[in-house]
């Protein structure tokens, strides 16, 4: 240990968290309707699998794409030697236009603009490497994705601090909550670089309204400090209101020509539109010249190759494929969607209004035994080892308010997601009584009682060093 990095030694990874932990334990003894019918059902990874189909169909239409030929002619040797860290031109030429299309035309990218990274992971610690020194603070509303802690935090040594969000506005951000974030960063004696957010959300399944967008544009020209638009989930917008990106804001506002716009930058991937998270393709999007060839330089670090370029350039520029997945996608989105809602109501849980991404902010509080994470903790660990389905507890996403979980819903079948829900139901009986409740009495075996101590033990912690 001795002789290791901090780095390496230090906690700031955050992948202790339950969020993490779900899915190993979900590792150990996974659903399959065959092999294990009683085993955990993941409902904890935001994949996307709903469209597969379109994209298999597409691959099998144009086999020189993948058997990297063009006009007959081999591109072997010509992509295994390719090494430009800018990029394939044809790949950034096609992923801006398709970032256009998902905003409905309304706004255009310049592909100079634009840097590739291994994955959204990739492009948001690069910008944290960009925009802060180590120490400084980026804000961040709450709940967030739980791999912020890892992607913005551990290798750069900057700290996020939390914006509170509430469900007394279904966790809007507010001028307030802003104001109260920045003050909390000052009281800690870090300097506030800039605000990051996920637009649609990650845990929420919302997009944000043109007013919160206004705001966050108020408040980074007031400060003077850097926006961070997180937009990974711009294509999984399936209901009304429509999703507005940062970009159109900006726009509308004719921001263009003055130096807030140069402040903003966008993070987008092709993990959950595409659903492609094995292809480590994402991008960060940035009006200012020294971020983007700062950026462009740092992605030699995690470079897409040169192949899966290659590969979605060809599939990407082909509009007629783009604007049908695009459609088919949202609607099956939609569909799945609306099961997960009514699966849950008929098991007597709500959850919060959605119109977007691959997960719903779901309700649990009526089930706690008592206000407290401890008692979400409890609750979470019933549904992981007794109704045997992996979802996130809040606390994971830092959550204020104990009792909320994300549940996915677009990585199964829908029988699957059928078979989820009837378990939620029946263990929602059980716990009001009015079924057998021996069947959901915890087997106490000792691999459940280490990971209490476990959990228990990181939470404390992780709060402790919250608090410092
Ligand atoms: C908000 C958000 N940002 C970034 C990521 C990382 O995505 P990628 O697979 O492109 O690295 C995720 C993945 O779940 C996410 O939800």
């Amino acid at each position: 240990m001795k002789l290791l990095s901090r780095k390496v030694t230090c906690n700031s990874h955050g992948q202790n968290s339950s969020y993490f932990l779900g899915w190993q334990e979900y590792e150990k003894n996974p659903y399959d309707e065959n092999k294990n019918p009683t085993g955990i059902i993941q409902m904890g990874l935001a994949e996307n699998q709903l469209s597969f189909d379109l994209l298999e169909l597409w691959l099998a239409k144009n086999p020189d794409a993948a058997g990297f030929k063009k006009d007959g002619e081999s591109l072997f040797r010509e992509l295994a030697l390719f090494q430009d860290y800018n990029g394939l031109p044809a790949f950034k030429k096609a992923l801006v236009e398709f970032m256009a299309e998902i905003r409905g035309n309304k706004v255009t990218f310049d592909e100079n603009k634009i840097v590739l990274t291994a994955g959204a992971t990739s492009a948001n610690e690069t910008l944290m490497f960009c925009l802060a020194n180590p120490g400084e603070a980026f804000l961040v509303p709450t709940p967030y994705y739980p791999g912020f802690d890892r992607d913005l935090k551990w290798r750069t040594g900057v700290e996020i601090v939390p914006i509170q969000c509430t469900s007394f506005n279904d966790f809007q951000i507010t001028s307030s909550a802003l104001e109260q974030a920045y003050k909390e960063a000052q009281k800690r004696n870090r300097t506030v670089k800039g605000v990051l957010v996920t637009n649609p959300s990650n845990p929420l399944g919302t997009t944000m309204t043109r007013s919160e967008l206004n705001l966050l544009v108020n408040f980074i020209s007031e400060k003077e400090i850097h926006l961070i638009s997180d937009e990974i989930y711009s294509g999984t917008v399936f209901g009304s209101p429509e999703f507005v990106s940062i970009i159109e804001v900006l726009k509308d506002r004719k921001c263009e020509d003055i130096e807030v716009y140069n402040r903003v930058h966008i993070v987008y991937s092709l993990s959950k539109d595409l659903g492609l998270p094995g292809f480590r393709v994402g991008a960060i999007y940035s009006n200012d010249d020294m971020v983007v060839a700062a950026a462009t330089k740092m992605s030699s670090f995690g470079l897409v190759s040169s192949q899966t370029q290659y590969l979605l350039s060809e599939m990407l520029s082909d509009k007629k494929f783009t604007k049908n997945y695009i459609m088919e996608n949202q609607k099956r989105l939609k569909l799945r969607h609306k099961k997960l809602v009514s699966g849950l109501e008929s098991a007597g849980i709500s959850c919060l209004k959605s119109n977007a991404s691959l997960f719903c902010w779901v309700d649990m509080r009526h089930l706690l035994t008592s206000t407290t994470f401890e008692a979400e903790m409890e609750l979470w660990k019933q549904i992981v080892y007794d109704v045997k389905l992996n979802i996130s507890p809040g606390s994971s996403c830092h959550c204020t308010e104990p009792g909320w979980f994300r549940v996915c819903f677009a990585n199964m079948s829908e029988k699957t997601l059928n078979l989820a829900m009837e378990r939620l139901k029946v263990f929602v009986q059980s716990m009001n009584g009015s079924n057998n409740l021996s069947q959901y009495q915890s087997t106490k075996n000792s691999r459940r009682k280490s990971l209490t101590k476990w959990v228990f033990r990181l939470s404390f912690h992780d709060r402790q060093l919250e608090e410092r």
